[in-house]
């Protein structure tokens, strides 16, 4: 009988401690050959995004969170957090990355290379 092949799961890189970055604020990393924004959410929650704001490239990493968005430190835009849609011009959007919190460090799914 032949054996059923297991799905692995994504591969995690490592990104930061999440108790270095304040609850609602970002830290800039870099991981994977790219530039990347994570937020802290929560006591135990993060997310991971592209850093360079689909706009005009600035650094979200600098911004902040209000109301369920992150905002572009440059001209305000505010990205949703769940799926990093802009919620002023829906046409726009940043990248969000599958991210998991582990023994305190922020991880993200290894992402296809495309
Ligand atoms: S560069 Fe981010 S809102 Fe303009």
């Amino acid at each position: 009988m032949a054996e059923t092949p297991t799905n692995p799961g994504p591969d995690w890189i490592p990104l930061c401690r999440l108790d270095a970055i304040g609850i609602g604020r970002a830290r800039y990393v870099e991981a994977a050959n790219r530039p990347l924004c994570v937020v802290r959410l929560g006591e135990n929650d993060a997310a991971v995004f592209d850093d360079a704001c689909p706009h005009a490239g600035g650094p979200l990493s600098g911004g902040h969170v209000e109301d369920g968005c992150l905002v572009c430190p440059l001209h305000q835009w505010p990205f949703r957090l769940a799926d990093g849609v802009c919620a002023d011009t829906t046409a726009f959007r940043v990248r969000k990355y599958p991210s998991r919190v582990r023994d305190g460090t922020v991880e993200m799914a290894m992402p296809d290379v495309k």
